[in-house]
Protein backbone atom coordinates (compact mmCIF):
# COMPACT_ATOMS: atom_id res chain seq x y z
CA UNK A 1 0.00 0.00 0.00
CA UNK A 2 1.42 3.55 -0.78
CA UNK A 3 -0.14 6.31 1.05
CA UNK A 4 -0.58 9.57 -0.18
CA UNK A 5 -1.35 12.85 1.23
CA UNK A 6 -3.19 15.44 -0.91
CA UNK A 7 -2.39 19.35 -1.13
CA UNK A 8 -5.46 21.20 -1.84
CA UNK A 9 -8.69 19.94 -3.02
CA UNK A 10 -9.75 22.24 -5.71
CA UNK A 11 -9.91 21.34 -9.38
CA UNK A 12 -6.85 19.69 -9.90
CA UNK A 13 -7.17 17.83 -6.17
CA UNK A 14 -10.43 16.34 -6.43
CA UNK A 15 -10.01 15.61 -10.16
CA UNK A 16 -6.83 13.29 -8.64
CA UNK A 17 -9.08 12.04 -6.14
CA UNK A 18 -11.35 10.65 -8.67
CA UNK A 19 -8.61 9.58 -11.35
CA UNK A 20 -7.43 7.37 -8.48
CA UNK A 21 -10.58 6.26 -7.63
CA UNK A 22 -11.89 5.41 -10.76
CA UNK A 23 -8.45 3.60 -11.79
CA UNK A 24 -8.37 1.55 -8.53
CA UNK A 25 -8.65 -2.15 -9.98
CA UNK A 26 -6.70 -0.87 -13.47
CA UNK A 27 -3.83 0.54 -10.96
CA UNK A 28 -3.74 -2.44 -8.63
CA UNK A 29 -3.33 -5.25 -11.04
CA UNK A 30 -0.74 -2.76 -13.06
CA UNK A 31 1.45 -2.12 -10.63
CA UNK A 32 0.71 -4.51 -7.83
CA UNK A 33 -0.05 -2.11 -5.09
CA UNK A 34 -2.99 -0.39 -3.58
CA UNK A 35 -2.70 3.95 -4.07
CA UNK A 36 -4.43 4.97 -0.64
CA UNK A 37 -5.57 8.57 -0.53
CA UNK A 38 -4.73 9.11 3.03
CA UNK A 39 -5.25 12.89 3.88
CA UNK A 40 -6.61 15.88 1.82
CA UNK A 41 -4.97 19.26 3.28
CA UNK A 42 -7.74 21.77 2.59
CA UNK A 43 -9.32 25.06 4.69
CA UNK A 44 -12.37 23.81 3.93
CA UNK A 45 -14.26 20.77 4.76
CA UNK A 46 -16.24 18.53 2.21
CA UNK A 47 -18.89 16.53 4.08
CA UNK A 48 -21.06 15.53 0.87
CA UNK A 49 -17.51 14.20 -0.36
CA UNK A 50 -16.94 9.95 -0.03
CA UNK A 51 -13.70 10.78 0.90
CA UNK A 52 -14.54 14.12 3.43
CA UNK A 53 -13.27 11.79 6.22
CA UNK A 54 -9.79 12.21 5.53
CA UNK A 55 -9.86 16.10 5.50
CA UNK A 56 -7.33 17.74 7.50
CA UNK A 57 -6.23 21.23 8.07
CA UNK A 58 -2.96 20.79 9.77
CA UNK A 59 0.13 19.89 7.52
CA UNK A 60 1.99 18.14 10.65
CA UNK A 61 -0.42 15.64 10.55
CA UNK A 62 1.19 14.80 7.39
CA UNK A 63 4.43 15.74 7.84
CA UNK A 64 4.84 13.86 10.85
CA UNK A 65 3.03 10.60 9.81
CA UNK A 66 5.93 8.23 8.61
CA UNK A 67 3.04 6.05 6.75
CA UNK A 68 2.99 8.84 4.02
CA UNK A 69 5.35 8.37 1.06
CA UNK A 70 4.17 10.72 -1.24
CA UNK A 71 2.87 14.46 -1.53
CA UNK A 72 1.00 15.90 -3.63
CA UNK A 73 1.06 19.57 -3.83
CA UNK A 74 -1.63 21.12 -5.68
CA UNK A 75 -2.39 24.71 -3.33
CA UNK A 76 -1.14 27.26 -6.32
CA UNK A 77 0.55 29.88 -5.16
CA UNK A 78 4.34 29.83 -3.99
CA UNK A 79 3.83 29.84 -0.31
CA UNK A 80 3.06 27.99 1.49
CA UNK A 81 3.59 25.15 -1.38
CA UNK A 82 7.08 25.69 -1.92
CA UNK A 83 7.30 25.56 2.24
CA UNK A 84 4.97 22.58 2.41
CA UNK A 85 6.54 20.88 -0.37
CA UNK A 86 10.50 21.19 1.02
CA UNK A 87 9.74 20.74 4.55
CA UNK A 88 8.07 17.20 2.89
CA UNK A 89 10.90 15.78 0.80
CA UNK A 90 13.54 16.89 3.60
CA UNK A 91 10.79 14.47 5.76
CA UNK A 92 11.81 12.09 3.16
CA UNK A 93 8.96 11.97 1.20
CA UNK A 94 8.21 11.96 -2.37
CA UNK A 95 7.06 15.22 -3.65
CA UNK A 96 4.42 15.45 -6.62
CA UNK A 97 3.20 19.03 -8.20
CA UNK A 98 0.94 20.62 -10.54
CA UNK A 99 1.85 23.94 -9.37
CA UNK A 100 4.39 25.75 -12.26
CA UNK A 101 4.67 28.83 -9.81
CA UNK A 102 6.86 26.96 -7.34
CA UNK A 103 8.63 24.67 -10.71
CA UNK A 104 9.37 28.12 -12.16
CA UNK A 105 10.47 29.58 -8.46
CA UNK A 106 12.00 27.02 -6.34
CA UNK A 107 12.89 23.92 -8.93
CA UNK A 108 16.39 24.14 -8.67
CA UNK A 109 16.42 23.62 -4.55
CA UNK A 110 13.83 21.33 -4.61
CA UNK A 111 15.60 18.98 -7.16
CA UNK A 112 18.50 19.48 -5.11
CA UNK A 113 16.70 18.41 -1.72
CA UNK A 114 15.22 15.53 -3.33
CA UNK A 115 18.44 13.95 -4.68
CA UNK A 116 20.05 14.69 -1.27
CA UNK A 117 17.36 13.27 0.50
CA UNK A 118 17.08 10.03 -2.38
CA UNK A 119 13.64 10.81 -3.38
CA UNK A 120 11.69 12.31 -6.23
CA UNK A 121 10.23 15.93 -7.13
CA UNK A 122 8.26 15.23 -9.76
CA UNK A 123 5.93 18.33 -12.10
CA UNK A 124 4.56 16.44 -15.14
CA UNK A 125 1.33 18.80 -14.64
CA UNK A 126 2.80 21.63 -14.51
CA UNK A 127 3.04 22.20 -18.05
CA UNK A 128 0.72 20.99 -20.84
CA UNK A 129 -1.85 19.92 -18.41
CA UNK A 130 -2.46 16.19 -19.54
CA UNK A 131 0.07 15.99 -22.49
CA UNK A 132 3.16 13.59 -21.32
CA UNK A 133 6.06 16.60 -21.66
CA UNK A 134 8.31 16.54 -18.56
CA UNK A 135 9.02 13.20 -18.93
CA UNK A 136 9.78 12.41 -22.42
CA UNK A 137 11.90 15.58 -22.41
CA UNK A 138 13.99 14.82 -19.47
CA UNK A 139 14.97 11.20 -20.89
CA UNK A 140 15.85 13.13 -24.65
CA UNK A 141 17.80 16.02 -22.73
CA UNK A 142 20.24 13.02 -21.69
CA UNK A 143 20.40 11.36 -25.12
CA UNK A 144 20.27 14.45 -27.18
CA UNK A 145 20.65 17.96 -27.70
CA UNK A 146 17.39 20.00 -27.15
CA UNK A 147 18.13 22.91 -29.94
CA UNK A 148 14.74 24.57 -29.85
CA UNK A 149 10.94 24.34 -28.22
CA UNK A 150 8.42 26.14 -29.16
CA UNK A 151 4.81 25.99 -28.02
CA UNK A 152 1.33 27.19 -27.38
CA UNK A 153 1.48 26.43 -23.38
CA UNK A 154 -1.39 28.12 -22.35
CA UNK A 155 -5.26 26.70 -23.26
CA UNK A 156 -7.08 29.76 -21.75
CA UNK A 157 -5.83 31.91 -24.48
CA UNK A 158 -5.65 29.23 -27.29
CA UNK A 159 -9.64 28.86 -26.70
CA UNK A 160 -9.83 33.03 -26.69
CA UNK A 161 -7.95 33.24 -29.71
CA UNK A 162 -9.83 30.13 -31.30
CA UNK A 163 -13.06 30.93 -30.62
CA UNK A 164 -12.52 34.75 -31.88
CA UNK A 165 -11.20 33.14 -35.08
CA UNK A 166 -14.17 30.39 -35.51
CA UNK A 167 -16.94 32.64 -34.26
CA UNK A 168 -16.19 36.58 -33.84
CA UNK A 169 -17.10 36.45 -30.10
CA UNK A 170 -15.44 39.05 -28.00
CA UNK A 171 -12.46 38.50 -26.18
CA UNK A 172 -14.25 39.06 -22.93
CA UNK A 173 -16.90 36.67 -24.14
CA UNK A 174 -14.36 33.75 -25.04
CA UNK A 175 -12.29 34.49 -21.73
CA UNK A 176 -15.61 33.97 -19.62
CA UNK A 177 -16.29 30.80 -20.82
CA UNK A 178 -12.95 29.70 -20.49
CA UNK A 179 -13.17 30.42 -16.59
CA UNK A 180 -16.39 28.57 -16.64
CA UNK A 181 -15.35 25.28 -18.10
CA UNK A 182 -12.09 25.59 -15.55
CA UNK A 183 -9.77 26.27 -17.82
CA UNK A 184 -8.45 29.83 -16.82
CA UNK A 185 -6.24 30.31 -13.48
CA UNK A 186 -7.39 32.01 -10.68
CA UNK A 187 -6.87 35.11 -11.64
CA UNK A 188 -7.00 35.09 -15.57
CA UNK A 189 -4.21 38.09 -16.27
CA UNK A 190 -1.67 35.34 -15.51
CA UNK A 191 -3.39 33.75 -18.88
CA UNK A 192 -4.13 36.68 -21.03
CA UNK A 193 -0.89 38.45 -19.90
CA UNK A 194 1.33 35.41 -20.99
CA UNK A 195 2.67 34.73 -17.30
CA UNK A 196 1.20 31.66 -17.31
CA UNK A 197 3.07 30.52 -20.35
CA UNK A 198 6.23 32.12 -19.37
CA UNK A 199 6.54 30.43 -16.47
CA UNK A 200 6.09 26.93 -18.35
CA UNK A 201 8.21 27.92 -20.75
CA UNK A 202 10.99 28.23 -18.57
CA UNK A 203 10.37 25.27 -17.32
CA UNK A 204 10.64 23.52 -20.17
CA UNK A 205 13.89 25.61 -20.99
CA UNK A 206 15.28 24.17 -17.62
CA UNK A 207 14.43 20.55 -18.21
CA UNK A 208 15.90 20.67 -21.57
CA UNK A 209 19.06 23.10 -20.97
CA UNK A 210 19.45 22.46 -17.50
CA UNK A 211 19.22 26.25 -16.76
CA UNK A 212 16.41 27.66 -15.05
CA UNK A 213 15.98 31.34 -16.30
CA UNK A 214 13.93 33.36 -13.26
CA UNK A 215 10.91 34.21 -15.43
CA UNK A 216 11.00 38.03 -14.19
CA UNK A 217 13.71 38.35 -17.16
CA UNK A 218 11.81 37.33 -19.74
CA UNK A 219 10.32 39.67 -22.07
CA UNK A 220 6.41 38.63 -22.43
CA UNK A 221 3.85 39.97 -24.17
CA UNK A 222 0.46 38.44 -23.70
CA UNK A 223 -2.96 38.88 -26.17
CA UNK A 224 -4.61 41.22 -24.34
CA UNK A 225 -3.91 44.06 -27.20
CA UNK A 226 -4.87 41.40 -30.25
CA UNK A 227 -8.62 42.61 -32.13
CA UNK A 228 -10.67 40.90 -34.57
CA UNK A 229 -8.80 42.65 -37.25
CA UNK A 230 -5.46 41.00 -36.63
CA UNK A 231 -7.39 37.59 -36.40
CA UNK A 232 -8.93 38.46 -39.71
CA UNK A 233 -5.66 39.97 -41.60
CA UNK A 234 -3.75 36.55 -40.34
CA UNK A 235 -6.58 34.62 -41.89
CA UNK A 236 -5.95 36.60 -45.31
CA UNK A 237 -2.46 35.67 -45.29
CA UNK A 238 -2.93 32.14 -44.22
CA UNK A 239 -1.87 32.38 -40.51
CA UNK A 240 -3.12 31.77 -37.43
CA UNK A 241 -2.50 34.15 -34.55
CA UNK A 242 -1.45 31.92 -31.35
CA UNK A 243 0.06 33.05 -28.10
CA UNK A 244 3.81 31.40 -28.63
CA UNK A 245 6.50 30.44 -26.27
CA UNK A 246 9.84 29.61 -27.68
CA UNK A 247 13.26 28.79 -26.04
CA UNK A 248 16.71 28.45 -28.45
CA UNK A 249 19.69 27.58 -26.79
CA UNK A 250 22.79 28.17 -29.16
CA UNK A 251 26.29 29.08 -27.78
CA UNK A 252 25.65 32.42 -26.59
CA UNK A 253 22.89 31.00 -24.38
CA UNK A 254 19.01 30.12 -23.81
CA UNK A 255 16.60 32.45 -25.94
CA UNK A 256 12.92 33.11 -24.51
CA UNK A 257 10.22 34.75 -25.70
CA UNK A 258 6.29 35.11 -25.48
CA UNK A 259 4.76 36.73 -27.75
CA UNK A 260 1.59 36.42 -29.97
CA UNK A 261 2.58 35.04 -33.20
CA UNK A 262 0.77 34.39 -36.57
CA UNK A 263 1.80 30.90 -37.10
CA UNK A 264 2.00 30.39 -41.05
CA UNK A 265 -0.73 27.34 -42.18
CA UNK A 266 1.80 24.58 -42.53
CA UNK A 267 3.31 25.10 -39.30
CA UNK A 268 2.81 22.21 -36.74
CA UNK A 269 1.58 24.62 -34.13
CA UNK A 270 -1.11 26.50 -36.79
CA UNK A 271 -3.43 23.50 -36.13
CA UNK A 272 -3.67 23.75 -32.20
CA UNK A 273 -7.23 24.74 -31.69
CA UNK A 274 -9.03 25.38 -28.35
CA UNK A 275 -7.72 24.46 -25.00
CA UNK A 276 -5.12 22.16 -26.85
CA UNK A 277 -2.06 22.82 -26.34
CA UNK A 278 0.77 21.80 -28.86
CA UNK A 279 5.01 21.52 -28.17
CA UNK A 280 7.23 21.60 -30.62
CA UNK A 281 10.39 20.30 -29.52
CA UNK A 282 13.68 20.86 -32.01
CA UNK A 283 16.71 18.35 -31.26
CA UNK A 284 20.00 16.97 -32.63
CA UNK A 285 19.28 13.53 -32.97
CA UNK A 286 15.47 13.11 -33.23
CA UNK A 287 14.93 16.16 -35.21
CA UNK A 288 11.04 17.83 -34.83
CA UNK A 289 9.06 16.15 -32.25
CA UNK A 290 5.50 17.00 -31.77
CA UNK A 291 3.15 16.70 -28.37
CA UNK A 292 -0.66 17.58 -28.44
CA UNK A 293 -3.20 17.40 -26.40
CA UNK A 294 -5.58 18.84 -23.73
CA UNK A 295 -3.16 21.80 -21.94
CA UNK A 296 -5.41 22.76 -19.43
CA UNK A 297 -9.12 21.14 -17.37
CA UNK A 298 -9.78 18.88 -14.41
CA UNK A 299 -8.98 15.54 -15.81
CA UNK A 300 -6.14 15.89 -17.70
CA UNK A 301 -4.41 17.63 -15.43
CA UNK A 302 -5.39 14.68 -12.67
CA UNK A 303 -3.79 12.51 -15.24
CA UNK A 304 -0.74 14.14 -15.52
CA UNK A 305 -0.59 14.10 -11.51
CA UNK A 306 -1.43 10.34 -11.19
CA UNK A 307 0.99 9.55 -13.91
CA UNK A 308 3.77 10.89 -11.54
CA UNK A 309 2.40 9.18 -8.27
CA UNK A 310 2.15 6.19 -10.57
CA UNK A 311 5.82 6.47 -11.41
CA UNK A 312 6.57 6.96 -7.76
CA UNK A 313 4.71 3.81 -6.43
CA UNK A 314 6.13 1.84 -9.01
CA UNK A 315 10.05 2.21 -8.78
CA UNK A 316 10.33 3.20 -5.39
CA UNK A 317 13.64 4.22 -4.20
CA UNK A 318 15.20 3.10 -7.28
CA UNK A 319 17.05 5.99 -8.89
CA UNK A 320 15.80 7.40 -11.74
CA UNK A 321 17.02 10.03 -14.51
CA UNK A 322 15.70 13.58 -13.14
CA UNK A 323 18.88 15.86 -13.27
CA UNK A 324 19.05 19.32 -11.45
CA UNK A 325 19.04 22.05 -12.09
CA UNK A 326 21.06 25.58 -11.80
CA UNK A 327 19.78 29.21 -11.52
CA UNK A 328 21.52 31.58 -14.30
CA UNK A 329 20.13 34.66 -15.47
CA UNK A 330 23.26 35.64 -17.25
CA UNK A 331 22.30 32.49 -19.81
CA UNK A 332 18.96 34.94 -20.99
CA UNK A 333 18.90 36.59 -23.83
CA UNK A 334 15.68 38.30 -25.44
CA UNK A 335 14.31 36.36 -28.43
CA UNK A 336 15.03 39.57 -30.69
CA UNK A 337 18.74 38.97 -30.01
CA UNK A 338 18.80 35.75 -31.89
CA UNK A 339 21.43 35.77 -34.31
CA UNK A 340 20.20 36.09 -37.58
CA UNK A 341 21.28 32.26 -39.04
CA UNK A 342 19.61 30.56 -36.09
CA UNK A 343 16.17 33.12 -36.25
CA UNK A 344 15.94 32.55 -39.92
CA UNK A 345 16.43 28.30 -39.78
CA UNK A 346 13.16 28.53 -36.74
CA UNK A 347 11.21 31.92 -37.05
CA UNK A 348 11.02 31.45 -41.09
CA UNK A 349 8.80 28.40 -40.41
CA UNK A 350 6.94 29.53 -37.44
CA UNK A 351 5.62 32.90 -38.68
CA UNK A 352 5.88 36.91 -37.61
CA UNK A 353 5.61 38.25 -33.94
CA UNK A 354 3.59 40.16 -33.80
CA UNK A 355 4.99 42.47 -30.84
CA UNK A 356 7.72 43.14 -32.65
N1 LIG B 1 -4.70 28.42 -16.98
C1 LIG B 1 -3.87 27.39 -17.55
C2 LIG B 1 -4.18 27.28 -19.02
C3 LIG B 1 -4.16 26.10 -16.84
O1 LIG B 1 -5.17 27.85 -19.46
O2 LIG B 1 -3.43 26.66 -19.75
C4 LIG B 1 -3.15 25.04 -17.06
O3 LIG B 1 -1.88 25.41 -16.60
Amino acid sequence: MTNIALLGFGTVGSGVAEVLTQNSKRIADTIGLDLNIKYILDLREFPNHPLGNRVVHDFNIILNDPEVSVVVEMMGGVHPAYDFSMAAIKAGKNVVTSNKAVVAAFGPELLTEARKQGVRYLFEASVGGGIPIIRPLTEQATRDEITEIAGILNGTTNYILTAMKETGVSFDEALATAQKLGYAEADPSADVDGFDSCRKICILAAVAFGTLIPYEKVKTVGIRAITAKDVDEAEQNDCAIKLVARAVRTDAGIYLSVEPTAVRRGNPLYAIEDVFNGILVRSKVSGDLMFYGKGAGMLPTAGAVVSDILDIAAKGSQQPIQPLWTRDESAYRPMTDLPCEAAESAAKELGQALSR
